[in-house]
C-alpha cells in the first residue's frame, strides 16, 4: 500500500483543493511525503506535478524540486490556504516553509589561539581513495591546489554522480571534475544574484570545508604570504569530494533537501554539512529529515553544532542520526611581541603581519573626545576618539565580546592614523587577525603588566613586531567559546557528539571573494578562518578515513568509534577545558576531541540499525500515519523511557523526567559489537558523581567471536541528599577496559 499508489489523489479531494487557489501571496514550501518506497523516480516526480496542477487549477507548474531518491516530496511555490490542503491531504507527513540556513563559520579573522592541519589530524593516506564525501556547502574553486589528483586512482564504478555545468553559459566558468572533485551540482541560483551558474565557489567557505576534508597536499600554503607557512593538506587526502552548492549564497532549505535527495543517488559515503537552524524538533528541520533518509541508506552524516555558545541550550543538527560536532583549539598560536618602552616584552595574540616604530603607547579612554564619553573612547568607538591624541601612537582599547569586532575597531583607529592597536581581552577568547594595523590581543596578567606600565609611567611606548608561529602550546586543545552546547532537543540524547579543531584553520579559499571587509580588497589562496563549520569538516574527514579501513561499518558504528576513542585530557594531561577554564562537561565537549588514529581501532562498537533509529521517531511529534509514510514501516511506539535504551555511545538520562518528580533510580540497556580481537574480556570501570551509585551488569564481558553482541544493563541510584540543592546535572564515565582498548562512554544525569 505504499509507494506509488498513496501519491495518486482521489479527484474529488483535487477539486477542493483547486478552488481555494487565489491571487493571495506565494512563498515556497516543502511537502515532505515521506519514504518513496519502491516508487520509479520519474512517477514520483509526475505525481508531484499532478498534485499541484491540481491544487493550482492548471496547468503551470510551480514546481521547484522534485525529490525522488532518498525520500519523496517537493518543494513549490504556493498560498498559505494551497499549503494548508496539501497538509491535510493523505501521504502527507508534513507541509513547511522553505527558509534560508547560515553557515557556521564566525567572523573569519575574530579569534585566537592556533590553527591546525596540525598533528592532531596526520591521517594515513596510503588507502581508502574509495570513500567518497559530500560536502552540502557553498561550492567549490576547483583549480586551487589543494584539488589536484596526480596519483589517484579511477574513479570508483559505483558512483552515478555528474559534474553539472549544464546551465553554464560561459565557458571559462566550467568545472572541470577530475579524480578528486568527482561530482560538482548546484542549486537554486536562479534565486539571487550569484555569479556562477554551476558549483563553482564564489564565497569561500565550500572550498576551505572541502579543502579540510580532502585537500592535496599543497606545499608552502600561506596566508599572507608570511603567516602559517607549511604544508596544507585535507584530513584523509586520498579521499574524494562530491560538491553539492547550495549556499548560492543564501542556503536555502529546499536546495539543501535536493542535494540530499541527489547525494543518496549519487552514492556517496559521507555527507558533511557546515550549516543548520535553530529548530524547536527534528521534524520541522529540513537537514534532520535529510539525514535521516542518508542514514536509512548507509551513508553518514556529519553536521556543525552551530556557533551560539558559550550559552547552554544552543546545539543545532542535534537528531541523533547526525554526528554533532563542536569546535576546539589545536597547539598552535601567532604569538606577537609588544616590546614596552621598560623593555619588558610581552607576548600578544595575532595573526599580524605588520611592525610598527617605537611608537607612544596611550589608552583609549585616555584619547577621548569628550568628557562625558570616556566608557566608549576606551572600548576605541570611533566617534568618541579624538583623532589629534591617537595619530601616529599604539592604543589601547578594552575588547569586549559582542561590542564592536576587532576589524570596526582597526578601521577606525587606522582612519584616525593611530600606528598600531592592543586590543585588551576583556571577557572573551576572541582576538583578532590584523590585516591594515599592526596589533595583538593581549589577556590575563600580560594585559596587567601593560597596565601596570601604563599607570606607573610617564612617557609610555611600544614596538609591536610581526607574529611568529608557536607550536605546542598549552593547554590545547580547549573549547571554542562560540561552539554551541547541549542539551539538545531531546533530553535523552547528549549532544554535541564531540569536538574537533575550529579555531584559525588555514585551507584553501576562493581567490575572489576578498578577506577583508574594508579598504582595497585583498585575496588570497589560503585562508584562516573559524567557527563549527571548520570543525565538522575534520570530523567528517575522520570518519571517512573510519570508512575505509572499515567499509562495511554502519554510520552508527563509526560514530561510536569516533565517540569511544575520543580524547578527553589536554596536552598537559588535565581533562580538556572550557574556554573559561572551567573543565569542559559532557554538555560542552560530548566525549571529547577527535582521535582519528584511535578510532581505527575501537574493540567495542555500540552499534544502531536503522530500524532502531526509526523507533526513536516515535518521541517526535508524527502520528502514526505519517510516522508510516517516512519509514515504510508499521511502528509500534514504545513508552517513551524506552529512548533511553536507543543504543547510543553516549548516556543522558533527565531521572525526573522519566521516573517522576522523587524518582531515585534509572535503568539504562545497551549492548556491544566487538569489532577487534575474537577472543577478548573487557571489565567495567565507573567514574561517577558524589551521591550517584552505578552498577552494571554483567560487570564482565567475555567475547568468543568478532562480530559477536553482548548487551547489559546499567542501574543508577540517586541519593539526592549528597548533591548541590543548585546541581541540575551530574557527569561521569562508564568504560570498558580489556588489555588492548578503553571503549568509554560518558552519561549525564539529570538531578533535580
Ligand atoms: C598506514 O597505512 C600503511 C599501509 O597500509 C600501514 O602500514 C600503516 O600502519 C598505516 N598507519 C596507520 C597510522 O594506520
Ligand atoms: C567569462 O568569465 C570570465 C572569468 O570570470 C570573464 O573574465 C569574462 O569576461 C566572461 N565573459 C563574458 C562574455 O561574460
Ligand atoms: C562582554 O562585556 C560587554 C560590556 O562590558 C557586554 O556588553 C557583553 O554582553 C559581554 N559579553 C559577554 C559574552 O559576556
Ligand atoms: C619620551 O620618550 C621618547 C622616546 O623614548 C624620548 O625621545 C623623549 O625624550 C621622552 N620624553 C620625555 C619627556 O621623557
Ligand atoms: C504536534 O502536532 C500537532 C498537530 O500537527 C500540533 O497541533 C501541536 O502543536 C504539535 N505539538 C508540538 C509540541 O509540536
Ligand atoms: C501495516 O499494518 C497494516 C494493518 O496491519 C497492513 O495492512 C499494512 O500492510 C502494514 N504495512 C506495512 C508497511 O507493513
Ligand atoms: C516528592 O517529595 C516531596 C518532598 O519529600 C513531597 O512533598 C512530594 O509530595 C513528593 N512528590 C511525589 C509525587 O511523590
Ligand atoms: C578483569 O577482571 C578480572 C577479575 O576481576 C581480572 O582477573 C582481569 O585481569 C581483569 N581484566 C582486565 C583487562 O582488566
Amino acid at each position: 500500500m505504499l509507494g506509488m499508489e498513496r501519491v495518486f489523489f482521489s479527484l474529488a479531494a483535487l477539486a477542493v483543493l483547486a478552488a481555494a487557489a487565489t491571487n493571495e501571496p506565494v512563498s515556497k514550501y516543502i511537502v515532505y511525503l515521506g519514504h518513496t518506497g519502491s516508487s520509479k523516480p520519474e512517477a514520483v516526480t509526475s505525481s508531484h506535478h499532478q498534485i499541484l496542477a491540481s491544487v493550482k487549477g492548471s496547468k503551470e507548474s510551480s514546481l521547484v524540486h522534485s525529490y525522488k531518491h532518498g525520500f519523496n516530496g517537493f518543494s513549490a511555490f504556493l498560498t498559505e490556504a494551497e499549503a494548508d490542503s496539501i497538509a491535510k491531504l493523505p501521504g502527507v507527513v508534513k507541509v513547511f516553509r522553505s527558509k534560508k540556513l547560515s553557515l557556521h563559520t564566525t567572523r573569519s579573522w575574530d579569534f585566537l589561539d592556533s590553527f591546525s592541519g596540525g598533528p592532531h589530524i596526520q591521517l594515513n593516506s596510503s588507502s581508502g581513495s574509495d570513500v567518497i564525501v559530500g560536502v552540502l556547502d557553498t561550492g567549490v574553486w576547483p583549480e586551487s591546489k589543494s584539488f589536484d589528483d596526480a596519483g589517484m586512482g579511477p574513479v570508483p564504478k559505483r558512483w552515478k554522480g555528474v559534474c553539472d555545468n549544464s546551465k553554464v553559459t560561459n565557458h571559462s566558468h566550467t568545472i572541470h571534475c577530475n579524480k578528486k572533485i568527482v561530482g560538482a551540482r548546484s542549486y537554486g541560483h536562479s534565486d539571487v544574484g550569484s555569479r556562477y551558474q554551476n558549483a563553482r565557489d564564489e564565497e569561500g567557505h565550500g572550498t576551505h570545508t572541502a579543502s579540510t576534508i580532502a585537500g592535496s597536499l599543497v606545499k608552502d600554503a600561506t596566508f599572507l604570504t608570511t603567516l602559517g607557512k607549511g604544508v596544507a593538506r585535507g584530513g584523509h587526502p586520498s579521499a574524494r569530494l562530491a560538491i553539492y552548492r547550495v549556499c548560492t549564497p543564501e542556503c536555502e532549505v529546499d536546495s539543501i533537501l535536493a542535494a540530499f535527495d541527489d547525494a543518496i543517488h549519487d552514492g556517496v559515503d559521507i555527507l558533511s554539512l557546515s550549516l543548520g537552524e535553530d529548530t524547536t524538533g527534528y521534524d520541522g528541520d529540513s537537514i534532520s529529515i535529510g539525514a535521516f533518509h542518508a542514514m536509512q541508506k548507509g551513508i553518514f552524516v556529519s553536521c556543525s553544532a552551530g556557533n551560539g555558545g558559550p550559552g547552554f541550550q544552543t546545539i543545532e543538527n542535534s537528531a541523533p542520526w547526525i554526528l554533532t560536532v563542536g569546535a576546539s583549539t589545536i597547539d598552535r598560536k601567532f604569538s606577537v611581541d609588544i616590546k614596552l618602552g621598560n623593555s619588558k616584552t610581552i607576548q600578544g595574540i595575532a595573526m599580524n603581519p605588520r611592525r610598527t616604530d617605537i611608537s607612544t603607547l596611550i589608552l583609549g579612554g585616555d584619547a577621548s573626545s569628550r568628557s562625558d564619553r570616556i566608557g566608549q573612547a576606551r572600548l576605541c568607538a570611533g566617534r568618541f576618539l579624538d583623532g589629534k591624541k591617537v595619530k601616529g601612537k599604539i592604543v589601547l582599547c578594552k575588547y569586549s565580546r559582542g561590542v564592536a569586532s576587532s576589524s570596526v575597531i582597526q578601521r577606525h583607529l587606522k582612519e584616525l592614523g593611530a600606528s598600531g592597536v592592543i586590543l585588551g581581552i576583556h571577557n572573551t577568547t576572541e582576538a583578532a587577525s590584523f590585516l591594515d594595523l599592526a596589533g595583538a590581543a593581549v589577556t590575563g596578567s600580560a594585559l596587567d603588566e601593560i597596565n601596570a606600565y601604563l599607570k606607573n609611567s610617564r612617557n609610555t611606548t611600544a614596538t609591536i613586531s610581526p607574529a611568529h608561529t608557536i607550536i605546542q602550546t598549552t593547554p590545547a586543545p580547549i573549547i571554542a567559546d562560540f561552539s554551541s552546547r547541549g542539551p539538545g532537543i531531546t533530553d535523552g540524547i547528549l549532544k554535541p557528539d564531540l569536538v574537533a579543531p575550529g579555531v584559525d584553520i588555514l585551507a584553501a579559499w576562493s581567490p575572489e571573494q576578498p578577506i577583508n571587509s574594508y579598504g582595497k580588497p585583498m585575496y588570497t589562496d589560503f585562508n584562516i578562518i573559524s567557527g563549527t563549520s571548520m570543525s565538522c569538516p575534520h570530523a567528517s574527514a575522520a570518519a571517512a578515513f573510519v570508512k575505509s579501513r572499515h567499509p562495511s561499518w554502519s554510520p552508527a558504528a563509526i560514530k561510536s568509534a569516533l565517540m569511544t576513542t575520543a580524547r578527553f585530557l589536554d596536552n598537559t594531561k588535565s581533562p580538556i577545558k572550557d574556554h573559561n577554564g572551567e573543565e569542559a562537561s559532557p554538555f560542552v565537549m560530548g566525549a571529547g576531541q577527535i582521535d582519528p588514529v584511535a578510532a581505527l581501532s575501537p574493540g567495542l562498537v555500540y552499534d544502531i540499525s536503522p530500524d532502531e533509529y526509526t523507533k526513536f521517531l516515535c518521541t517526535m511529534n508524527y502520528t502514526r500515519d505519517q510516522l508510516e509514510l517516512m519509514t515504510g514501516k508499521n511502528l509500534s511506539c514504545a513508552p517513551l523511557d524506552s529512548y533511553l535504551d536507543l543504543n547510543y555511545p553516549s548516556i543522558a538520562v533527565p531521572i525526573a523526567q522519566f521516573g517522576g518528580p522523587n524518582s531515585t533510580k534509572a535503568v539504562v540497556n545497551r549492548k556491544v559489537t566487538n569489532v577487534g580481537a575474537g577472543k577478548s574480556v573487557y571489565n567495567i570501570s565507573v567514574e561517577a558523581p558524589a551521591g550517584v551509585t552505578v552498577a552494571v551488569f554483567p560487570p564482565q564481558l567475555r567475547f568468543k567471536s568478532v562480530f559477536q553482541v553482548l548487551s547489559f544493563q546499567i542501574q543508577f541510584t540517586v541519593d539526592s541528599s549528597k548533591f548541590p540543592q543548585t546541581a541540575l546535572w551530574g557527569y561521569g564515565t562508564l568504560t570498558w577496559k580489556s588489555e588492548k582498548h578503553s571503549v568509554r562512554s560518558v552519561f549525564i544525569l539529570g538531578l533535580n
